[in-house]
């Protein structure tokens, strides 16, 4: 067997760390589940449960694999007993699963782009009806995911530090500027404070106790988070023990937040400022991003297609560093497990998740429901990683952190949500998310 990798510096875990949590996620599903009308409730339970909720459970995660220097299949077991098997292999399963249709979503990004910047945006909505079918049906799904995948493998393959830290680091400064000029960019429109007011400050408190806004308040924290499936096991196992993990996991929670927010005001103003498009992003699950925004942008013109195939990009790319931490599960576990190197483990896994994302290729009906039954699975493992650090092995989780010198008052404070009100309150979000689930089942 290879010697296990380490990443070169903390800085470019951190980046990496957060090149996996900003994503689609944050571009796309912010958006998404913002104009599914939860409005400033949304937003507040979202960031409450980061930062209450998500954070220790993130610091947890790390320790897991920092402590146990393996991979998510494994880690649990080394960690706990055999008796936690099962937590590895919901992590493996869960990363397949959601890269199997994030792939497709990232091939309809590269579609878009493309698109924008050969032919143009669509003037009317009857040309963005042509325009998303043509994006998110037919044989140019199969290639966009083929591409997607194939890309996420090259980078995987090339390892830790000369793949995944490697790409990070110089995509992740470029995300940020982008998105903030972007930002800035739809502050000058004449719907920006409409779209604002619409979306992100309508308040209306009855929808704190909305089910659907709850579900998707954690949904979101921990989809776009990347929480409950290993990816921070995996990238934490890389890790030295000089690096003080609770500081890099405000600093990637934040990083992660701030993007959120502020592609959502790229977003609305956009849609607000252009009331063609306004129908068109009612319900459907691509609307906002991919019907709303290119038909809106089209009315500025060569300003608006630059516009267009800057934000395309910014997203293909964000998704791309997501993706791979995504592969990145299956493939240590499968290095880890069974000695296999990491071309081989790249190559199998990678065939394997292209498999299983055809039905959401075909069917974007099918995607939806993938997107959104995958956040139980999140929620599930987020579930079951504070309870084994949190009461299981907690001499471990104070070992890891008391040996990189982590704040007394700090860690304290750590164990004690982790240990008493993050179980408590995923408990009671994944029973609201199953319940509401259940309900829009029935009716
Ligand atoms: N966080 C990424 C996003 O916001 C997607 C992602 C990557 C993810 N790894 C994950 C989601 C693990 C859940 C779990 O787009």
């Amino acid at each position: 067997m290879e010697a296990r990798e380490e990443w070169r510096s903390g800085l470019g875990f951190m980046l990496a760390a957060a090149g996996s949590a900003v994503g689609l996620g944050n571009l796309w599903g912010f958006a998404y589940r913002t104009q599914q009308g939860g409005g400033a409730a949304f937003l507040l339970l979202y960031v409450l449960i980061v930062l209450v909720v998500c954070l220790p459970v993130l610091v947890a995660e790390m320790v897991l694999g920092r402590s146990t220097t393996s991979s998510p299949l494994l880690a649990p077991v080394k960690a706990g007993g055999t008796l936690w098997q099962p937590m590895g292999w919901v992590f493996v399963i869960a990363s397949c699963g959601i890269l199997s249709f994030y792939a497709v979503l990232m091939g309809w990004t590269a579609d878009t782009f493309f698109h924008s910047l050969f032919f143009g945006l669509p003037q009317s909505l009857d040309e963005a009806t042509t325009f998303v079918t043509s994006v998110s049906k037919g044989s140019s799904v199969f290639l966009g995911q083929l591409l997607s995948l194939v890309l996420t493998a090259a980078v995987v393959s090339a390892g830790i530090r000369g793949g995944i830290e490697k790409i990070a680091r110089w995509s992740m400064p470029l995300l940020f500027g982008l998105v903030i000029i972007l930002a800035v960019w739809s502050a000058t429109l004449p719907g920006a404070w409409d779209g604002y007011k619409d979306f992100l400050l309508k308040w209306d408190s009855s929808q704190l106790r909305n089910p659907e806004t709850i579900r998707n308040a954690f949904g979101q924290a921990f989809f776009s988070l990347s929480l409950g499936i290993g990816i921070m096991v995996a990238y934490s196992s890389y890790l030295n023990k000089k690096n003080q993990l609770p500081k890099q996991a405000l600093i990637i929670s934040g990083m992660d937040t701030s993007v959120g927010i502020l592609a959502g005001m790229v977003t609305f103003p956009i849609v607000a400022s252009f009331p063609q498009v306004q129908e068109a992003v009612k319900g459907s699950f691509v609307s906002t991003f991919f019907v709303a925004l290119p038909t809106g942008l089209s009315s500025l013109g060569i300003t608006g297609q630059i516009i267009a195939v800057l934000l395309f990009s910014l997203t293909f790319i964000a998704a791309l560093t997501s993706a791979i931490s995504l592969l990145e599960v299956p493939v240590s576990s499968l290095i880890d497990s069974f000695g296999w190197n990491r071309n081989k483990a790249v190559i199998f896994s990678t065939i394997l998740i292209f498999v299983i994302g055809v039905p959401s290729a075909i069917s974007e009906d099918f995607l939806g429901k993938m997107f959104t039954y995958m956040d139980i699975l999140l929620l599930l493992g987020g579930f079951l990683i504070s309870i084994l650090i949190g009461w299981f092995v907690t001499r471990t989780y104070d070992n890891d952190l008391s040996e990189s010198n982590s704040n007394i008052s700090v860690r304290r404070y750590l164990k004690f949500m982790l240990r008493w009100v993050s179980p408590i309150a995923i408990a009671f979000g994944l029973f609201v998310s199953v319940y509401d689930l259940v309900k829009s089942a029935i009716t």
